[in-house]
């Protein structure tokens, strides 16, 4: 069975946003499915598409009412099946998000629960508790939400305000109960209700998450929350192990994908996999979703969450690669998703102050060109270690942060629940733009578009960029194309320690000699090889400048 998974390119299609069919505003499956060709031109292996499920869309469809149906406003069941059907022809997978820690409160299971009252098997399957203090007026615990506020809502029947049910997102996100048996069986069918479909695997939203230590109590330490999302991170701190929380990384997640991996193993043909969305420390931990009868993947953050510095950069990529050795997994790459400051943005700010959640008019702004140069040179280390990566729409085009959005457009939970402290993730989710002349770039035929699209983006459009030597998209092709052709993602990292560790990072792939420049001084490329690629202009004398990196070949 062919480990595909181990060095594929998947494509993040956050279909709200990517490209809208019917004039709403809003992307859509019919739209996604119409510019799959771009993304085989691309040079990618597989997409994996954002929720697209029915949601009232409390969390842009992270707040699903039906695991099994398209939300109206995405198109229908039929449209997805042609979604598959093109993505086959063209050789692409199709990874499916699925969101199994919470669902919406407009499930028919939490609506049923509501309506049948405390004690019932109903509420068996969410956790419903009575509160505490003077008539139950207390949360039943101090959890905060991941969003701001605390993580318990007050249920309010025909008799007045009655128990309370946990989320750790959003009070439109309740929380499952996984000790329940029904929810177990509930899960495993939908699994099969999209593996039937064909799909070759699921992004496993919040997979750190299911299991809640047994009793729910109070969690006696700092309540930080989800990278990307909440402000309470102190950087410069040691991190608690993530399994210090009482909800986060509990021993008793592994069974549940222990119990998956079986049922997708049970299908014939190629391997169906499980890619964890676990914001888990140390990586040592998060090793463990990997183990060999669990999942396939699991984001590797902390290369993410890295500064624009050799040494940082360094560490994240051999902690990784370390901590997943012994359980015989491979990395899993990325820089940019729908919950951070897109990289050409996050790389273009301050780098000794920590990472922001969101960027407004008000707030330091990015370096835009030091920004573009640095994430360049970042896709180009990215894309030449071993592993899996994920790519996000739009940062093919180095597409940078929407920073300047209004408050009144602003759709993030966070940045409702915190009254604004929080900005949210709005900024990185505004529509593609496609084409650099028509109404709303092109990403809808009317021109309208859910979040607005700064007004300043046709040089980043799709057809701004084709063909054009130099531009970010034809850098993207290009190295997708030498990264299949020296088979970079089934190579082996082996560091090259000829530069200043404080300046440089350098190693050998495949035969492929990668050095990126993050120092001040010109460097040069061994002796004897030649560039293949780069993501900026060399010196005139042909040495790698500051914010630069090359691929290079032995003559
Ligand atoms: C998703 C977010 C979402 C949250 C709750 C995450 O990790 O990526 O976009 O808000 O889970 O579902």
């Amino acid at each position: 069975m062919s480990a595909w998974w181990r060095e594929d390119v998947i494509y993040q299609i956050y279909p709200r946003s990517f490209a809208d069919s019917d004039g709403d505003g809003m992307g859509d499956l019919p739209g996604a499915t119409s510019r799959l060709g771009y993304l085989r031109d691309l040079g990618v292996d597989a997409v994996w598409l954002s929720p697209f499920y029915t949601s009232p869309q409390a969390d842009a469809g992270y707040d699903v009412a039906d695991y099994r149906d398209v939300d109206p406003r995405l198109g229908t069941l039929a449209d997805f099946d042609q979604l598959m059907a093109r993505a086959t022809e063209l050789g692409l997978r199709v990874i499916v998000d699925l969101v199994p820690n919470h669902c919406s409160d407009e499930h028919p299971w939490f609506q049923a629960a509501l309506a049948a009252g405390p004690g019932s098997p109903e509420r068996a399957r969410f956790h419903f508790r009575d509160g505490r203090g003077h008539n139950g007026s207390l949360p039943p615990n101090n959890w905060m939400s991941v969003f701001g506020g605390p993580a318990w809502t007050r249920v309010v029947g025909p008799d007045g305000p009655e128990q309370w049910y946990l989320h750790l997102f959003d009070s439109k996100q309740p929380d499952w109960d996984w000790t329940n048996p029904q929810v177990q069986a509930e899960f495993e069918s939908v699994l099969r209700f999209w593996l039937d479909k064909g799909v070759a695997g699921f992004r496993v939203d919040v997979a750190h998450g299911l299991v809640k230590k047994a009793g729910l109590p109070d969690h006696t330490g700092e309540q930080h929350a989800l990278a990307g999302v909440s402000a309470e991170r102190d950087e410069t701190a040691e991190p608690l192990p993530t399994n210090s929380s009482p909800y986060w990384d509990q021993d008793g997640v592994h069974e549940i994908y222990r119990s998956w991996r079986a049922v997708l193993d049970s299908y014939a043909g190629p391997q169906r996999i499980l890619c964890a969305e676990a914001w888990v420390t140390p990586t040592e931990r998060m090793a463990r979703y990997l183990r060999p009868d669990e999942m396939h993947q699991a984001f590797a953050f902390d290369f993410l969450e890295s500064h624009w510095d050799a040494t940082q950069l360094r560490d994240a990529i051999t902690r990784d690669i370390t901590a997943l050795a012994p359980v015989g997994a491979s990395c899993t790459w990325v820089l940019s998703n729908h919950d951070v400051v897109r990289h050409a943005s996050r790389l273009g700010l301050d780098q000794t102050l920590p990472r922001p959640h969101g960027i407004t008019a008000e707030d330091p702004q990015p370096d835009r060109a030091l920004g573009l140069r640095r994430a360049r040179a970042a896709t180009m280390a990215m894309l030449a270690l071993p592993g899996a990566a994920y790519l996000y729409q739009g940062e093919e085009l180095g597409l940078p942060e929407h920073t300047a959005l209004p408050a009144e457009v602003r759709q993030d939970p966070a940045f409702h629940r915190t009254g604004g402290l929080e900005t949210g993730r709005d900024g990185c989710r505004v529509p593609l733009p496609w084409e650099a002349d028509a109404p709303g770039f092109g990403f809808s035929p009317t021109g309208a578009s859910w979040l607005p699209q700064p007004k300043d983006w046709a040089e980043y459009a799709v057809d701004a960029q084709l063909a054009v030597p130099g531009s970010t998209l034809e850098l993207y092709r290009l190295l997708l194309a030498l990264r299949h052709a020296h088979r970079l993602g089934g190579g082996t990292l082996d560091w090259d320690d000829a530069y200043d560790p404080a300046q440089v990072i350098a190693w050998q792939n495949a035969g492929v000699h990668v050095l990126v420049n993050l120092g001040a001084a010109p460097v040069t490329v061994p002796v004897g090889y030649r560039v293949i690629a780069c993501s900026g202009q060399l010196t005139a004398d042909g040495q790698v400048p500051l914010d630069t990196a090359v691929w290079s070949i032995a003559h």
